[in-house]
């Protein structure tokens, strides 16, 4: 096991690059199922999730290779639809071939998820929007099976509980590209990574609009076709940049990135103090001088992105004055703050959702734990700011999501390192 070492009290200095946005990647990678053809991928981040989805590819039958940076995809001679629980498991977002499978095969049998760290995260918005095309599912044995003769455009809505879903919005898109006629999907997902697949799928020649907005059209095609694609960048490592910049009170340009996608991030770091210049594709991020307390909530896009909730609660632990968070997506999404508590964090939890901080003058290393990705990148900036030395372990957790995440803040003068940690749990 590996863990990673840092000691904190340096104010980061420097540029980083952003990566392509595994959570755009992971479902254009399953979008390649819907085309017999070669499709040529750029900027795809290498993580662990991009590697767990490239297998389930290749279970599947399709032939995936790196070229440098390039990684191509061909999914003509696909051997079976089924995809079995021993990969599903591994990562929810390998669910992402349902759509794709049904669409082109109209037959596919992909093992339930289950729950995960954040919570229970059911798929029933999905199942529902491949219903309404079609398709008859049947849940047995802890596998979904999806039959269609055809599938039809409809008209359905995707939201649930907690709001719109990016992966069943991105599911029934994908399956809607190969329906006969028009699917409208209302009250669906606006995030970025949405609207980066149907521009995928755009390319490929499908027909989709309205991405970005609730309300997405797409008019179902015979086939699609291969193409070459890049990926956008990493709104949440970008917005993890950002907050690590601020929370070192350091001096970081970030290149690479798409300021519009992390609009809310910057209003509320503008609230907080910071001055943050911003161009085409660079972000550039100054120390704080007075910064205030903040009322934040995390929710859909446009608000606040949830896996930046965990990155913010850092910030704001050593942030005089009373912090309020809410969480609205996710029921266990604050595993982070009994570990930041370790640190000599000051956090009250009201309810699973809502949690109170009030800012300490310092916090101190410790041996700390990571439970998912964001909470580990939570860590990691925590560590940043701490005395002495923090020991994050479980760091398998901060590989699924972040490129060289150590070699990046390196080079911005961060004291970090990864050690083998043969006792680590
Ligand atoms: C995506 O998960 C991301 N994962 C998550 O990023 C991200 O936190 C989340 O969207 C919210 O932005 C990927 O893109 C691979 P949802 P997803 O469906 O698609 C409920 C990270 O760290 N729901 O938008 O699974 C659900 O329980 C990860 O990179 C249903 O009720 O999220 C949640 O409360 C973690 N029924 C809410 O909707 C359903 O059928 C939003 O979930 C589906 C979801």
């Amino acid at each position: 096991m590996e863990k990673f070492v840092i000691k904190g009290g340096i104010a980061l200095k420097g540029t980083v690059e952003i990566s392509g946005a595994k959570n755009a990647a992971l479902p254009i990678i399953t979008a390649c199922l819907l085309t017999e053809e070669t499709v040529v991928l750029k900027e795809i981040p290498k993580v662990s999730d991009v590697f767990t989805i490239l297998k389930v590819l290749e279970t599947l039958g399709c032939k995936c290779h790196w070229k440098d940076s390039e990684l191509s995809i061909n999914a003509s001679n696909i051997t079976t639809t089924e995809a079995p629980y021993k990969l599903i498991k591994k990562m929810r977002a390998s669910y992402y071939v349902l759509g794709p499978l049904l669409a082109r095969f109209k037959e596919t049998k992909v093992a339930l998820p289950g729950g995960c760290a954040l919570g229970s995260r059911p798929v029933d918005l999905h199942i529902k929007g491949l219903e309404a095309l079609g398709a008859k599912v049947e849940i047995k044995h802890g596998y979904v099976s999806c039959k269609a003769k055809k599938l039809e455009g409809k008209s359905i809505i995707l939201k649930g509980l907690h709001g719109p879903s990016v992966g069943a919005t991105i599911n029934v898109m994908m399956a809607a590209s190969l329906s006969k006629g028009m699917t409208i999907i209302e009250e669906a997902a606006m995030e970025p990574e949405v609207v980066d697949v149907a521009n995928f799928i755009n390319h490929c020649g499908g027909k989709i609009k309205g991405m970005g907005t609730p309300i997405i059209e797409i008019e179902g095609q015979k086939k699609l076709k291969g193409t070459k694609y890049s990926i956008t960048p990493d709104r949440i490592e970008t917005g993890t940049f950002i907050i690590a910049s601020v929370i070192t009170k350091g001096n970081v340009t970030i290149k690479k990135c798409e300021p519009e996608h992390n609009r809310t991030l910057l209003l509320l770091l503008k609230e907080y103090g910071v001055e943050i210049q911003e161009g085409k594709n660079f972000l550039r991020v100054s120390p704080p001088k007075t910064v205030k307390p903040l009322s934040i909530q995390a929710g859909p896009y446009p608000s606040l992105p949830t896996d930046l909730q965990p990155p913010m609660v850092s910030l704001l632990c050593i942030t005089p004055g009373n912090s309020t968070v809410v969480e609205t997506i996710f029921e266990n999404r604050f595993m982070h703050v009994p570990e930041l508590i370790r640190l000599g964090a000051d956090i009250k939890m009201v309810d699973r959702y809502t949690a109170i901080i009030k800012g300490v003058n310092q916090l101190s290393g410790a041996p700390v734990m990571a439970s998912d990705i964001r909470a580990s990148a939570a860590l990691i900036l925590a560590g940043l700011v701490s005395k002495g030395e923090t020991h994050i372990s479980r760091i398998y957790h901060t590989d699924r999501g972040y490129v060289n995440i150590e070699k990046k803040l390196s080079k911005l003068g961060a004291r970090i390192k990864r050690v083998t940690d043969p006792t680590a749990p």
